[in-house]
């Protein structure tokens, strides 16, 4: 069977961030308990002009060339932060990255699992038209709500994949391992801006989901388990794959020695979350690009596995094999970069930029007194349709 997986990986996060010291000290809550006991750092801050569109196309802008524009058959766009009932957020990208007009484009929802699903979609499609291409992107925005308890866990970003029959960052393998269980541990009605959410009831669904699919791997695939080098989490905050790897030890699911050697991946892994926060559908994505900034130890031919999940709920485990492509200096280099250009805003103007809205008129006009991002941007609203800038 011929390989499939990721040929190319590009990620976008805002301008911005908060540092969750600050916003400890403005909570009036010991700084301890964000930066230890839920493992976040920085918080990533959209203005109103860096929407999931504007933030996707910045991701995608990195990866594709132009012959890859002519090769792409779909565009995926995977979110839970929609502005849109009806029109995809694929739609803009496809006009704004000038892929190839006979492209399909849509989007899809199941909360932090829409990414992966789109993944493995673009996967199947190219497994039967191996010299055709399909650009995934996952964006969102989470919001909480100021002074809530989630708040800390907010963040904002785009992760871009290309799916190609030349994955030359990830080959992803056809079996995988999902299983899926209604529930309401988070959730967002169409009448309201923030997720509603049952925090720990979600983190312990979370943990469940991950054993019970670890234990299915194990019983029907032991040998693919045994050969997996490191593990990659959703992270919507960085304790949960501390978390989750404590609760494989706990069951007697991992060997100490096993667990040692998935926890000094799994920080590497954690290093880019902990300083954006939870990106829902790109969370697990940004969580396997941070292991190939940081995790000196990986190399090609090593073995991962990845655990999506999505509250609602889906888990799914997928395993892969890396490529030379995955350590390339230009995947470190464009990443870093945007980190080293970043500037921290204070908790003030956080929630300044928070409590900003577009108006329901449909008429706006990016007129920011501050200098617009760099990349795409909204720039107006006219008679209720977007219209993107590029800087
Ligand atoms: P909370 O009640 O504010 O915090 O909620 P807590 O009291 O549980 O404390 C958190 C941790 O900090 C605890 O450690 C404390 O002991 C520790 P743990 O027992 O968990 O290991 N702590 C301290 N440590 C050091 N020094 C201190 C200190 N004080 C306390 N001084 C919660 C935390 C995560 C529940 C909240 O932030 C929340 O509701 N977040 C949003 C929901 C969420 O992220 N759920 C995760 C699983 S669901 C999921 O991943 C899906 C999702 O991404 C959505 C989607 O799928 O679309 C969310």
């Amino acid at each position: 069977m011929i390989e499939v997986g990721i040929e190319k990986i590009g990620f976008y996060t805002p301008e911005q961030y908060v540092s969750m010291e600050d916003l400890a000290d403005a909570r009036g809550i010991d700084p301890n308990k964000f930066l230890i006991g839920i493992g976040q750092a920085e918080m990533a801050v959209p203005t109103i002009d860096m929407d999931i569109v504007a933030m996707a196309a910045n991701a995608c802008e990195q990866i594709i060339d132009e012959a890859d524009k002519q090769l792409i058959d779909q565009v995926i766009f995977a979110t839970e932060s929609s502005f849109d009932y009806s029109k995809a957020g694929a739609t803009y990208l496809h006009e704004m990255l000038g892929i190839q007009p006979f492209a399909k484009v849509f989007e899809i929802k199941q909360a932090c699992y829409g990414g992966t699903a789109g993944i493995q979609m673009a996967c199947d499609y190219v497994r039967l038209r191996p010299n055709r291409k399909v650009l995934v992107v996952m964006s969102d925005i989470s919001k909480y709500g100021l002074n809530t308890g989630g708040e800390p866990t907010q963040g904002a970003g785009a992760v871009a994949v290309l799916v190609s029959a030349e994955p030359k960052v990830l080959a992803i393998d056809l079996e995988s391992t999902s299983l899926s269980f209604q529930s309401f541990d988070f959730w967002r009605p169409q009448y309201s801006k923030v997720a509603l959410v049952e925090g720990h009831y979600s983190t312990e669904l979370y943990l469940d989901l991950f054993e019970h699919v670890v234990q299915e791997v194990q019983a029907q695939r032991p040998n693919v388990w045994e050969q997996i080098d490191a593990l990659y989490f959703h992270l919507p905050f960085t304790k949960m794959g501390k978390k989750a790897l404590d609760r494989l030890l706990a069951k007697g699911l991992l060997d100490e020695e096993r667990y040692a050697s998935l926890l000094a991946h799994y920080e590497s892994s954690a290093k880019l979350g902990r300083r954006v926060g939870n990106i829902y559908t790109g969370s697990l994505y940004l969580s396997f690009l941070s292991g190939l900034v940081y995790d000196e130890k990986l190399q090609a031919g090593d073995h991962v596995g990845l655990f999506s999940y999505g509250s609602g709920a889906v888990g799914e485990f997928l395993t892969g094999t890396l490529h030379e492509g995955a350590f390339t200096q230009a995947i470190r280099d464009k990443t870093l970069q945007q980190f080293e250009q970043r500037q921290a805003i204070s908790v003030a103007t956080y929630e300044e930029i928070y409590q900003d809205t577009l108006p329901e008129t449909g008429v706006w006009q990016n007129e920011s007194s501050s200098q617009q991002p760099k990349g795409y941007y909204l720039a107006e609203i006219d008679k209720h349709r977007r219209r993107y800038g590029y800087n």
